[in-house]
């Protein structure tokens, strides 16, 4: 079982005093060999060129070998114009004795191309065209790729010559071994088992016996690596750029760190007990996108391999070689830049560079390519009341009526694995859960939803209908000799379905319908845990890499995807089993570039102390930037027990955060809101009434997602690129582009100084409307009730200020617009509304209401109207920043309605105007 159950057993008997991660149990790059080999490749002097002679090119396209000086080995280069300012660079063998895995699940469609031209070539280089302002420059020898916005360098790849392209090779025999010459010293730009191939086209070409080339050996683990080395890894410059973002997930800042004098930050999916922050470690999930901001532009690439992979970060020193030949390319002056380096253990490099020029163009860029997050079932964004676990059926009513008793929103009751009987996913405990179907229907009754955790890990059980169905269909990941692999999880001894197979997953999504998935209805949604995929007694807690998956692919080549591929089964599953006609839900803990098609992610296993709390603002912004919007951290804190303060603090920021879940360890103390005193009782409860009168405006933040992939969550340079002030904040962010959140996140704190960004702006606190003006930082009080959040002059934020027992009976509830006015005046804002559940919103069937304040009048437009219909009424406008009251206001009836004007707070409130939100309307202040 390994040391993973060893230290689960002794937190179960003291879960207080387990203390961090037992980093012994992952590798670092030392322990490596292939991280190893990558980072020792040394920059300069780059053996690589382009061979002019076999260039080929379409409309889109351009083909051309890169062959090593050296080694005399060749890649197939290929470049492709895709829409959007986007270029993809894709670097494989020629000739391979096994085909490389591509990751195209990761891709939400093909993607559309555009044109490429080639505007200049010589013996030296190739210039070309691409998407409008997109330039590039190939450079014939050393081989290097240029890319320019207009006329500005703003990526470089293997500038610093660091391409490592390690050919598949037959092993030599070590009788062989014994009377071969010894291997050539490997020269500057090249490893020693890049040296070893001198004849990459007289297959099998053999090497010498390099530690960990061909075996390697981690702990009791032993990796077979039956192809030898076959890693893949280039440098890729940002010159300009100060900052770079992304490559989720790590519990590190949100501008990414130097890592030169430590490991690179890893992306190698994995269940880590207890994680450690401010480290490049791996956690549960991969996006290999980063982006790199300069003052005036932001590019992105995407480093689309699915195998463990490591990316180097370090700021050019000015002055070096490369800094000045960047610099005198790029016009940068002596400025220092950001210098990548990436490197996979398998698979191709499969490149995407956009080239912006702003934060909001990039995500819509990348966003274009892997998929955006479809619109959430309304419900989704309420409350979700989780811990592991609640205990059986009587637990699951009583905690119910504890939210109503305590007037306490929340849309969704989550089941963790107790649930089931003995760890079989799909089945349910029959002494503890005799009658799942009348639990359901008593959530139901008032609105609410439950929410089952599925596994991947199906117990190896012969009496296991869904393990027997895999036995028999061959459906199992299979070990490296070909038998069904057998690992270690929650049930014991389980075996895990090979998701890589179309087959597999259909049956899996199968399993979801309501007369297969017994004691379930449409009203109960799906928790993927574990995928990444978890096993106990695994190296490094997850699968052997020498494992083997459908299409012949290692483990090794597919790691990082497998948990995404779980949940595209699951999706579909809730897809068919409502007929296409309800939006699925399912929170899944693994994920890869792409996840964000399939919903919503957390960041796993924290733990109830402050540092945790802090970090999830950095770590959520980073997913939010890297395409993957719906996230959230465990409110309150996954091991160990919050104190109040600490409990109140969390859930006034997960509050303001995009999911918004209560979680907890088995061995955790009960923490339903009400179990603590008077006062910890109330805030928490008006924290989760603050996300509920706010939900029409992540409702339309999400819907805005779906149509331009900008994020809910968003740090605040994507609305001020060039304030550099905002380039590494990890303590505040932006809802949408009107709201601004500043979490309290230190004990004892009696006051924050908020940073408000923008010329000439002005920012409201959202309960007194005390004015503040940008830019610049202010100090504000944050007496324990206090959540520091400001709407911006200049916007019309639309909310619900009934919060009731779930957001499903808010649905006919009228709205209020909060209108807080710009220095001129005026002010914006837009309310998105469907009927929350369906699909029909992707057919027309919804309505956008813009909403435009000028010169004293307030007025609607409805921008698009299906066939949706609603009663819903706005029953109140406030707007903040007059400095006088009216005379009168008067609709475009002519009606006269009712105000109240506060001269401290320079507002007004109108009353019950009682507007349709279907109708267009507008009201005018006499002044
Ligand atoms: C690990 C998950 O991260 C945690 O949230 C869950 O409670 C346990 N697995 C048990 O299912």
């Amino acid at each position: 079982m390994g040391n993973w159950l060893l230290i689960l057993t002794i937190c179960a008997a003291a879960i207080q005093s387990c203390v961090a991660v037992d980093r012994g149990n992952f590798k670092t790059c030392d322990q490596n060999a292939f991280c190893k080999r990558q980072r020792a490749t040394q920059p300069g002097n780059s053996p690589w060129e382009i061979l002019l002679d076999s260039l080929n090119s379409t409309i889109n396209s351009l083909q051309v070998q890169v062959i090593s000086s050296r080694s005399q080995a060749r890649l197939q280069l290929q470049l492709i114009a895709l829409a959007d300012s986007t270029l993809h660079f894709e670097l494989d063998e020629v000739n391979p004795i096994k085909l490389r895995y591509r990751a195209q699940e990761s891709l939400s469609g093909s993607p559309q191309l555009s044109s490429l031209k080639i505007t200049e070539q010589s013996s030296d280089s190739i210039s070309l065209s691409f998407g409008g302002t997109g330039k590039a420059i190939l450079l014939v020898k050393p081989f290097r790729l240029d890319v320019y916005d207009g006329d500005q360098l703003v990526i470089s790849v293997n500038a610093r010559g660091l391409l490592n392209f390690e050919h598949q090779r037959v092993r030599k025999s070590n009788e062989a071994a014994r009377n071969e010459e010894p291997a050539s010293e490997p020269t500057e730009g090249e490893t020693t088992a890049e040296a070893e191939i001198k004849h990459p086209d007289e297959k099998p070409v053999e090497e010498e016996e390099e530690p960990g080339l061909w075996e390697e050996t981690f702990k009791s683990h032993v990796d077979s690596k039956p192809y030898g080395p076959t890693s893949v890894g280039v440098d890729i410059s940002f010159p300009g750029s100060r900052h770079v973002y992304g490559i989720p997930e790590h519990a590190d800042t949100f501008a990414l760190k130097q890592t030169k004098n430590g490991d690179p930050y890893r992306l190698y999916n994995t269940d880590v007990f207890e994680y450690e922050l401010y480290n490049p470690m791996a956690l549960y999930g991969a996006v290999p996108f980063m982006m790199a901001k300069r003052q005036q532009g932001t590019v992105g690439i995407f480093w689309n391999n699915a195998a463990e992979t490591y990316v180097d970060i370090e700021e050019s020193s000015s002055g070096s070689v490369v800094s000045s030949l960047m610099n005198l390319v790029s016009g940068g002056g002596n400025e220092p830049h950001q210098q990548t380096h990436w490197f996979s253990e398998s698979g191709i490099i499969d490149l995407y560079i956009m080239i912006g020029p702003t934060p909001k163009d990039v995500v819509r860029q990348y966003g274009s390519l892997t998929g955006k997050t479809p619109l959430p079932q309304r419900f989704a964004l309420g409350y979700h009341q989780c811990r592991w676990n609640y205990n059986d059926q009587e637990d699951v009513h009583s905690v119910n009526k504890g939210f109503d008793l305590h007037d306490i929103p929340y849309d969704v009751l989550w089941l963790d694995i107790e649930h089931t009987d003995s760890k079989k996913y799909f089945t349910w405990d029959p002494v503890k859960f005799p009658d799942p179907l009348e639990m359901v229907h008593n959530l139901t009754a008032n609105g609410r939803k439950l929410v089952t955790i599925v596994d991947p890990h199906m117990k190896r059980d012969s009496s296991y209908f869904f393990h027997e169905h895999c036995e028999q269909n061959d459906f199992y990941v299979k070990d490296k000799s070909g038998k069904i692999y057998e690992g270690w999880c929650w049930p014991g001894s389980a075996s895990y379905p090979d998701f890589f197979n179309p087959a597999v997953r259909d049956y899996w999504a199968s399993r979801f319908a309501l007369d297969k998935y017994e004691g379930t209805s449409l009203d109960v949604y799906t928790w993927n845990d574990m995928n990444e995929p978890s096993v106990f007694n695994g190296p490094e807690v997850t699968m052997p890499k020498d494992c083997l998956h459908y299409g012949g692919y290692e483990h090794r080549d597919v790691h990082n995807m497998y948990g995404m591929m779980v949940v595209e089964g699951t999706i579909r599953g809730q897809l068919m089993r409502s007929d296409y006609k309800l939006r699925p839900f399912v929170l899944s803990r693994s994920f890869f570039a792409g996840s964000q098609r399939f919903g919503a992610v957390w960041t796993g296993d924290n733990i109830a102390d402050w540092e945790h709390l802090a970090i999830a603002v950095p770590m959520l912004l980073s997913l939010s930037v890297s395409g993957i919007p719906f996230c959230g951290a465990d409110v309150g804190g996954f091991f160990n027990n919050p104190n109040t303060e600490l409990l109140t603090r969390w859930y006034q920021a997960g509050a303001f955060q995009p999911f918004f879940r209560g979680h907890a360890h088995l061995h955790t103390k009960r923490r339903e809101p009400w179990l603590f005193d008077e006062q910890t009782n109330k805030l928490i409860k008006a924290s989760i009434k603050k996300r509920y009168t706010y939900l029409p405006y992540w409702y339309t933040l999400f819907y805005e997602h779906e149509k331009t992939a900008v994020p809910p969550m968003r740090p605040l340079w994507m609305e001020y690129p060039q304030d550099a002030e905002t380039f590494s904040m990890d303590n505040q962010y932006l809802l949408g582009d009107s709201i601004l959140v500043h979490p309290v996140v230190r004990s004892g704190e009696q006051e924050v100084s908020v940073y408000f960004p923008g010329v000439d702006t002005l920012w409201y606190e959202i309960e007194t409307y005390k004015v503040y003006e940008a830019p610049g930082y202010q100090t504000i009080p944050v007496a324990i009730e206090k959540i520091p959040i400001f709407q911006r002059g200049g916007t019309i934020v639309p909310k619900k200020e009934r919060a009731r027992r779930a957001s499903s009976l808010m649905t006919k509830d009228p709205y209020t617009f909060i209108v807080t006015l710009d220095k001129q005046g005026k002010a914006q804002g837009r309310l998105y509304i469907d009927d929350g559940q369906s699909l029909e919103y992707q057919k027309g069937s919804y309505i956008i209401l813009e909403l435009n304040m000028e010169g004293h009048t307030l007025s609607s437009k409805v921008t698009n109207q299906g066939a949706f219909e609603t009663p819903e009424l706005i029953e109140k406008i406030v707007i903040v920043g007059l400095s006088r009251a009216p005379s009168s206001i008067a609709d475009n009836t002519g009606r006269i309605l009712e105000y109240r004007y506060d001269a401290t707070s320079q507002s007004l409130v109108l009353r019950k105007p009682n507007f349709s939100v279907s109708n267009e309307w507008s009201v005018n202040l006499k002044m």
